[in-house]
């Protein structure tokens, strides 16, 4: 006989084992399989907590070495880069967190089943040969590297974003394909170690889907810092010799190519949601025709029984999307209810500055016909920010013509991931950009130039 459970989870990411945690909180019998030896998905293996990791320790390095402390009184000399010791940090750092998981696994009392999942039935699966059966199944698999056709991750010269976060020495010239997220941030890392970075884009601006003046500044300001950017831009072809690459480019609308010469590559071109090997067919679950599996408000697909949160489902790509849809599905399926607003998740990219964002973008706002009161304050204007020398940036609070509702919040800064929370709640409570205005905001600090921005939308912020 086949052990029942009242949950299975499939896949041990932020999705996955948040829900089967809540999931035995609430009560239930709960196995979670994972297939991965250690628990926490791509983001705390090679995802969200290895490239925050190096993000810091790159910037500390940068700090460090580039002289910029000097004009703080501290002189520094001699700085030098110990690479393995770096990468040795973020180890710890990624155990410490995946350790974490599997201690609070013990202590709801969720199973671990270790091994690949996939399905026998409608409500039955296999790990490895043995059987087992659960009232619900929760599908939160996850996404893995889009590949590029014709371009061969090799993992040594050509990498993806798990190759760029162990590269054994600093490059000296990193080709990025791809100017999203991931490009843009392990760029980050290796050009502030001392790589020349190039990043090959398709579209004319980098970092599609967010407001267009981020994208702007973005780009303007990691310019500043020595990226290089060749936006709309194809890359061919990658052939690789001797431990070096040649990326063959050409503009992405047609015409003359030419060879960039590296000695490594990051492939960073999108993800895709990891569904092969799980046989859905045989529970009847179908895909989209992006790949995902389609859910309805309670996380359900269109077979009783199963349901689908994560990466694997359509929306943003998100550790913390994931995991409140893994609290919500949980409660849903201890007969309580479940609250995502798939309006409010926020987004941040963590270079330095970091770029933030929630709500629509006014691009958006404007392609919907809707009439908006932008309200813009920059860093400069902030008095913590001066202090700091850290003075990059801007907030952007996009209001409601008519009823002052906040749609949207967009922040360059050095503090803008943190920042964008308060944002997030305001939206969440329904707020006008008056109320960000009419709320006391501790002096001195960067949370400041929120409370500016929403006065700006009035015309009436007071340090510009
Ligand atoms: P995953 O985390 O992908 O977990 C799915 C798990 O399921 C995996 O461990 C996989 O091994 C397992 N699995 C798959 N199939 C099976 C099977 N058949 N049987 C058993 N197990 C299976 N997001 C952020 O919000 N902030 C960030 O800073 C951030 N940084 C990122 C940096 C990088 C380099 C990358 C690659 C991603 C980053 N992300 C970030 C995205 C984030 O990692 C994902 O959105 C998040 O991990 C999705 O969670 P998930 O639970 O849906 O899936
Ligand atoms: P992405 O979707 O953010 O960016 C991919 C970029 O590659 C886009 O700008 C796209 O126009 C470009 N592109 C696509 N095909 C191309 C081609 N053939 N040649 C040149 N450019 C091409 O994807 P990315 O950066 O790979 O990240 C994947 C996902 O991981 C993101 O969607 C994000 O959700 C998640 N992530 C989140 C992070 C965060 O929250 N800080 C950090 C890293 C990843």
């Amino acid at each position: 006989m086949a052990e029942e459970f009242d949950v299975i989870v499939i896949g041990a990411g932020p999705g996955g084992y948040v829900a089967a945690i809540r999931a035995a909180q609430n009560g239930l019998k709960v196995a979670c399989v994972e297939s991965r030896e250690t628990l926490g998905g791509t983001c705390l293996n090679v995802g969200c907590i290895p490239s925050k990791a190096l993000l810091h320790a790159s910037e500390l390095y940068a700090h460090a070495a580039d002289g910029s402390l000097a004009k703080f009184g501290v002189e520094t000399a001699g700085v030098k880069l110990n690479l393995n010791a770096m990468l040795d940090e973020k180890l710890a750092a990624v155990k410490g967190l995946t350790d974490g998981i599997a201690f609070l696994f013990k202590k709801n009392k969720v199973t671990w089943l270790k091994g690949r999942a996939r399905f026998t039935g409608k409500s039955s699966i296999d790990v490895g040969g043995t059987a087992y059966t659960a009232k619900s199944i929760v599908i939160a698999t996850g996404s893995s590297v889009t590949p590029l056709p014709g371009v061969e991750i090799d993992q040594k010269v050509v990498v993806d974003s798990t190759g760029a976060l162990s590269l054994p020495k600093v490059p000296k010239h990193l080709v990025v394909i791809g100017g999203g997220v991931i490009g843009l941030e392990l760029g980050s890392v290796w050009m502030r170690l001392g790589a020349k970075v190039t990043v090959v884009e398709y579209l004319d601006q980098i970092l599609p889907g967010m407001d267009g003046d981020v994208r702007k500044d973005m780009a303007r300001l990691l310019k500043k810092q020595g990226m290089e950017f060749r936006t709309s831009t194809k890359v061919t072809g990658v052939k690789v010799a001797k431990g070096a690459a040649a990326v063959t480019v050409e503009p992405a609308a047609g015409g003359t190519a030419e060879t960039l010469e590296a000695d490594a590559v990051l492939v960073s071109i999108g993800r895709r949601p990891n569904t092969e090997g799980l046989d859905l067919e045989k529970a009847g679950v179908a895909l989209n025709a992006r790949g995902q599996i389609e859910v309805g408000h309670k996380f359900e697909t269109a077979v009783d029984g199963i349901y689908a949160i994560g990466d694997v489902t359509p929306g943003p790509m998100l550790a913390h999307k994931a995991e409140d849809e893994g609290v919500a599905v949980a409660d849903f399926l201890a007969g309580r209810v479940g609250y995502v607003n798939h309006d409010v998740i926020p987004a941040v990219v963590y270079t330095m500055p970091e770029a933030a964002s929630v709500g629509k973008t006014e691009d958006e706002l404007k392609a919907a016909g809707i009439a908006v009161k932008v309200g813009k304050f920059p860093f400069a204007g902030n008095s913590r920010a001066k202090t700091n020398r850290d003075t990059d940036g801007f907030v952007k609070v996009i209001a409601d013509a008519a009823t002052d509702r906040v749609l949207g919040v967009h922040i360059v800064g050095s503090l803008a991931g943190t920042m964008i929370a308060q944002a997030a709640q305001a939206m969440e409570f329904g707020a006008s950009s008056e109320d960000i205005a009419l709320t006391c905001h501790a002096h001195p600090t960067h949370s400041e130039a929120l409370k500016e921005a929403a006065m700006a939308v009035e015309g009436k912020a007071i340090h510009v």
